[in-house]
């Protein structure tokens, strides 16, 4: 056994019931009075508490005092999730109302429950809400994407032409095509050295927060040339963001009051699976 206490068991209310160890992914094994750290793997899932029939575990890295008792009455059935999962939509045309702060701190306040590598999670997010601010974000990633399209990672893109019309409706119909006048862009951003794995992590928080956002009437997109631009280190984008210098951008969703609200649920490819 090593010599580390994050693990705290309640010898008279544990069972030895072995569900804390059977869940965990290698830190624990059953001692002769409960669960015992074997080895040091532990991720924070937090697991191992949450599993404990009897609330007999605590591990002061995920604490149990931080943990919500599951709400049966709150379970949903198949039906009602896939008619909301199916429901979520991309919003491409917003009401001009501004979003309040403390909706979009709860808005984004889902996305720290989304799944991350190794539970790596470390996700950012940054907000501008300011019009001037998205105004300019949307004129430089015009420009950013014109030189692009003439040579550049846009050029071969199988999207060029969606692009090339985008850039051509942004300077000629006095409409924002770029930012789709949200009134907020949420830009996620990852430390520097995680920047891989944070771009897959940031597109499962991202989808947290698209899933969410009808359920407090705010419609999203993801706004790929943002994130492109962005990737790319474009200069001029980035000195418009007051992004902390030791981290990097994973990603740009739009939000804000949806103008229309679909009354079909839209149709996919058929589902393609194989069996072995
Ligand atoms: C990574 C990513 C980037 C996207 N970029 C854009 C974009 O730049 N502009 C846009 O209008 N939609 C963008 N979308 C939205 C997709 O076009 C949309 O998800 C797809 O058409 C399916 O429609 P739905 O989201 O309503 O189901 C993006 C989606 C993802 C996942």
């Amino acid at each position: 056994m090593i010599d580390d206490n994050f693990i705290q068991v309640n010898k008279e209310t544990c069972k030895r019931c072995g569900q804390c160890v059977n869940v965990c992914r290698g830190t624990l094994v059953m001692g002769n009075s409960g669960p015992e750290i074997a080895q040091n793997l532990c991720i924070e899932c937090g697991h191992c508490v949450a599993v404990c029939p009897s609330g007999a575990l605590n591990n002061t890295r995920t604490p149990l005092k931080n943990q919500v008792p599951i709400k049966k009455e709150l379970s949903i059935s198949s039906e009602i999730a896939a008619a909301f999962l199916r429901s979520r939509r991309s919003i491409r045309s917003f009401n001009s109302k501004a979003v309040e702060r403390e909706i979009i701190n709860k808005l984004l306040d889902i996305a720290r429950f989304a799944p991350t590598a190794c539970n790596s999670q470390g996700i950012s997010y940054h907000v501008i809400d300011k019009k001037e601010t998205l105004r300019s974000i949307s004129s430089v990633i015009a420009d950013w994407a014109e030189g692009n399209i003439k040579s550049g990672p846009l050029k071969n893109s199988p999207w060029v032409n969606n692009t090339a019309n985008t850039i051509y409706q942004y300077r000629n119909s006095g409409k924002d095509t770029i930012l789709r006048d949200a009134p907020c862009l949420i830009i996620s951003t990852v430390k520097t050295e995680q920047f891989s794995l944070g771009r897959d992590n940031t597109h499962f928080s991202f989808s947290y927060v698209q899933l969410y956002a009808p359920t407090l009437g705010l419609g999203s997109c993801w706004s790929g040339l943002f994130e492109y631009c962005a990737l790319d280190k474009y200069e001029p984008l980035l000195s418009l963001l007051e992004i902390p210098k030791n981290r990097v951008i994973t990603g740009g969703l739009l939000v804000g009051y949806p103008v229309y609200h679909f009354k079909r649920l839209v149709d996919r490819e058929p589902l393609q699976v194989t069996w072995q």
